[in-house]
């Protein structure tokens, strides 16, 4: 699948999983047509893929090419005067729509800058000529000095577009906060326009085109909203992957990134990470120079360099939280309270524990104020009341805080932290060898990616053994280099969001593709409705991606119903139960 706007994950297929998130947007932008989507905000802190997901709602809404007209904005961190944000907000909007129209992808990423007049030009060339007029008002306001006319006009344009010509738009609008804290009304940028969110007013509850937008910042943007946008939007958190998507993420950038996992260790870094995409990105592409992700020891090394090292995408990123939050909070006990917060972090504590523990010298009422602001900075969180705060609820910020300030307030041993690392993977291990007891096997749990690599890696190699203990290959089969291999989940936007295990694309026109399903955790043999239940999803796929020839494959770790096996030889479909396929 290609897709027309470039994501910033890079490769397409890179993108894991969010299924559960895609289906609930698409559906949501699917009922703009019928007026029934209220505006949204997804919250969640960086790097907890929103513009990922974003990108990807705005693709594939392009691709479908239906009733609504995708917008996607970024607005970027970094100072920036009213004249140029408008400018540049008008043309990526007016670029996106005539893309969608013309359905010409090269305009989402013209080779030239755009302007108003090449604009115009675009506008003339693909037959969209009422869209020069409004070009035109535009240029006019941005000469014209007049900047809150300016960007009321540009702000309300999306809505306005989709009204005139009945259509429906939805806006995504990344990183929404921005908005009130990087533009200035000035060109020597002094004077920042704090409110250019609060304009929002009446577009937000537009229903013909709808807000999705996204914050970082999220109880700073929360905040705003709620003051400046009451009850306009819907607030959605991101959370961390289920661990399904999250070890399917591994997996992938494991093999795309060339840094090796073993099922062991891909099951520790999905758990210790609870399915954080950021804190898997970070420890996979880690700029550790010894990083060695197939065991624990280095496992462990790699996540301490990301824990205290300056250049640890972990820390750094960390950090940006905690500079912001300490430049408004501060002094000193601001570190005490978020490092007793982070020592206490499996309970709620109160103002009174607080003030009492360690003797801080203020009123209740201050401590209070202070608390709010590290709230609002995301450092710690809010408890089931105002009176309980909590520190932030994972295994690895506290780490990374106490790297930093612990030593300044408390004796502190750096070593600590790595010691700490470990322990918690033995504890996982644990774990880990226990579900494997459970399901009676030392290999596979995560058995599809076992054969997704044996495909990729070895299967040309050991080509006899594979064919000796699979059934029902055609006669003519060979394995081939493989163009892509990696389960295959497609846009739930086409058919019920469905998923294959292995789709492996050979790189030759002649070379037989293979779309297989694996079943390994379950007691019961594969059945012919299931088998059935596969071959439907395979047709899509073929449909979709014009492949052929292709092998259609399963593995059942417990083997299958004597009916299943008949419909295999009868249609033409590769199977086997031989654990041997797992042996890489
Ligand atoms: N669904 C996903 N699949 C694969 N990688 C992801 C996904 N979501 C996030 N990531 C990884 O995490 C990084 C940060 O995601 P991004 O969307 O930029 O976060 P945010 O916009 O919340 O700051 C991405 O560059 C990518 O490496
Ligand atoms: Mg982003």
């Amino acid at each position: 699948m290609e897709y027309s706007l470039e994501e910033r994950i890079g490769n397409p297929d890179l993108f894991v999983g969010r299924k559960e998130e895609l289906a609930f947007f698409l559906k949501w932008i699917r009922e703009i047509e019928e007026r029934k989507s209220k505006s949204t905000a997804i919250l969640a802190r960086r790097k907890m893929g929103k513009s990922a997901l974003m990108e990807r709602l705005f693709n594939i809404t392009f691709d479908k090419n239906g009733g609504v007209i995708p917008f996607y904005y970024e607005v970027k961190e970094g100072k920036k005067w009213v004249v140029d944000f408008c400018q540049d907000f008008f043309l990526t909007f007016i670029y996106q729509y005539i893309a969608f129209k013309s359905r010409k992808a090269i305009y989402l990423k013209p080779l030239i800058e755009p302007n108003f007049d090449r604009a115009k030009q675009a506008a003339a060339k693909e037959g969209l000529d009422y869209l020069i007029e409004i070009i035109e008002g535009i240029e006019h306001a941005s000469q014209s000095g007049h900047v809150d006319l300016l960007w009321q006009s540009v702000r309300d344009m999306p809505k306005a577009v989709a009204f005139i010509r009945k259509e429906f738009i939805v806006q995504i609008i990344d990183e929404f906060q921005f908005l009130n804290a990087m533009i200035y009304w000035d060109e020597a940028k002094t004077r920042l326009a704090d409110d250019l969110a609060g304009g929002y007013l009446s577009t937000a509850e537009s229903k013909t085109a709808p807000l999705l937008v996204s914050g970082s910042w999220v109880g700073w943007l929360m905040n705003e909203l709620i003051t400046m946008l009451p009850a306009r939007f819907r607030f959605t958190p991101l959370e961390n992957m289920p661990e399904d998507e999250a070890v399917e993420m591994i997996f992938k950038y494991s093999r795309f990134f060339d840094v090796p996992v073993t099922e062991e260790t891909a099951f520790l870094i999905a758990r210790l990470t609870e399915g954080s995409p950021f804190y898997i990105s970070s420890i996979l592409r880690s700029q550790y120079r010894d990083k060695d992700l197939s065991t624990i020891e280095g496992l462990s090394k790699t996540l301490e360099f990301e824990t205290l090292n300056d250049r640890g995408e972990i820390k750094s990123t960390w950090m940006e939280y905690v500079t912001t939050a300490f430049s408004r909070v501060n002094d000193r006990y601001a570190k005490n309270i978020v490092l007793y917060l982070c020592k206490h972090k499996e309970r709620e504590v109160t103002r009174r524990e607080l003030l009492e523990k360690l003797s801080l010298d203020m009123t209740d009422a201050e401590l209070e104020k202070k608390l709010k602001a590290l709230v609002k900075a995301d450092i710690i969180e809010q408890g089931r009341s105002y009176f309980y705060y909590r520190g932030v609820q994972d295994n690895i910020f506290g780490k990374v805080f106490r790297g930093v300030y612990q030593d300044e307030i408390e004796d502190f041993e750096v070593g600590e932290i790595g010691r700490e690392y470990r322990e918690a993977f033995e504890k996982l291990k644990k774990q880990y060898h226990r579900l494997q007891g459970k399901y009676n096997y030392q290999k596979g749990y995560f058995a599809e990616y076992l054969i997704l690599s044996q495909l990729m890696y070895h299967a040309r190699k050991k080509s006899d053994l594979l064919k000796s203990i699979t059934h029902n290959l055609p006669p003519d089969f060979e394995f081939c280099d493989y163009s892509r291999v990696w389960s295959y989940r497609y846009a739930p936007e086409f058919a019920e969001g469905f998923s294959v295990d292995i789709y492996a694309r050979s790189r030759l026109a002649e070379g037989y593709s293979i779309i297989g399903e694996v079943k390994n955790r379950d007691k019961k043999k594969f059945s012919k409705d299931e088998v059935l239940e596969f071959e439907k999803k395979l047709k899509q796929i073929v449909e979709l991606e014009q492949l052929s020839p292709i092998v259609d494959f399963i593995f059942s770790r417990e083997g299958f119903t004597k009916e299943a096996e008949e419909y295999c030889l009868a249609h033409g479909i590769a199977y086997t139960e031989d654990p041997r396929w797992l042996d890489i």
